[in-house]
């Protein structure tokens, strides 16, 4: 059945079929996370991997995520540790990305991972894309369904907002319930958290009972990803401010803010998880009406406050 989109399809057992195939023909579709909207291709394929590239204009050093159904299938492309099993343990299937070492007979393309010799896994937890993994013999590389450097899609319409009818097939998942990328650790030496996420350093801290360093992204480590210009709508953000002109988008959280058309509340609760959700869409929203600048109050780091932080940073440089 369609949608309004021709390109975004209901999650039925028809087109999970249809997604599966255009899958083992080596085609791109967009799929629902519990993190944000995903493009996914073949991990192993080398043909799949550069279409991923290339639709989302990514530069080729900046690796991408490879998504496995579960432990034993990801067991086969790289190499594990105990800090991994612990945490796997505790947060998987998830919204939790490992930084891990290649194995020598990995099937995974070197231009999936920018030529490095560590991948990054992940066991998503949402229903869809499980099914969607359960139903190949192969992992998927999935990364945000953006443009490199834009805003993640939080929403189907979202990803057709990105890449229009450049990409023909969409399932529609709903919006995503946490609405911010993934917490990618790094498991190759002293663990290090690479992008900060829903779960926070704190968790991962309680988990291997010792202390763990969070990447503050200033410079460029292991990944080029890791660039502070990311997760941008392309509009100049300023960061803890107290106040906006009318004619700036301001994006609030708490209810000390009374209404107004350049007003955009994250969370009126001030629940920090709601905020998450609010985050990508109200950023896409404020764009979409053409503000020429946005301010922000300041936002709580506490929780996954610190991941709402990051990305407003990085947004804003
Ligand atoms: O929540 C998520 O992780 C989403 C959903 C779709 O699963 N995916 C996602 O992928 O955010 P992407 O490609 O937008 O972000 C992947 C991040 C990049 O910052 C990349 O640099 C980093 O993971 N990364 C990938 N492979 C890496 C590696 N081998 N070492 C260090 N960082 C790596
Ligand atoms: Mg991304």
């Amino acid at each position: 059945m369609r949608n309004i989109y021709s390109n975004i399809f209901k999650v039925n057992k028809k087109n999970l079929s249809i997604a599966v195939n255009y899958l083992k023909k080596n085609q791109l579709i967009g799929v629902p996370t519990e993190t944000v909207y995903g493009l996914a291709g073949n991990a192993y394929s080398k043909e799949a991997v550069k279409k991923i590239y290339l639709l989302k204009k990514r530069p080729f050093k900046n690796p991408l995520i490879i998504h496995y159904i579960n432990l034993q299938q990801l067991k086969n492309d790289v190499e594990l540790n105990s800090d991994f099993y612990k945490l796997y343990k505790k947060f998987c299937p998830g919204p939790i990305t490992f930084v891990l070492k290649k194995k020598k007979n990995s099937l995974i393309p070197s231009i999936a991972t920018a030529n490095l010799k560590t991948v990054a896994v992940r066991v998503p937890r949402n229903k869809t894309i499980r099914k969607i993994l359960k139903s190949l013999n192969f992992p998927l590389a999935i990364p945000s369904a953006n443009k490199s450097t834009q805003v993640s899609p939080v929403s189907a319409d979202d990803v057709v907002n990105e890449f229009d009818t450049s990409l023909k097939f969409i399932l529609n998942g709903g919006s995503c319930t946490i609405g911010l990328e993934s917490t990618v650790v790094d498991l190759t030496s002293k663990v290090k958290i690479l992008r900060p996420g829903l779960i926070n350093p704190s968790d991962i801290s309680k988990v291997l009972n010792k202390k763990i360093n969070v990447y503050r992204g200033t410079k460029i480590i292991k990944a080029p990803g890791m660039l502070k210009r990311h997760y941008s709508p392309g509009i100049p953000i300023k960061l803890n401010q107290k106040k906006a002109k009318n004619n700036e988008a301001f994006i609030v959280f708490g209810k000390k803010y009374k209404k107004a058309k350049n007003i955009f509340n994250l969370s009126n609760k001030s629940n920090l998880n709601e905020a998450a959700r609010n985050l990508y869409k109200i950023l896409r929203l404020i764009k979409k009406k053409n503000y020429k600048m946005i301010c922000v109050t300041s936002i709580p780091k506490t929780g996954i406050g610190l991941a709402i932080n990051d990305r407003l940073s990085r947004a804003a440089n």
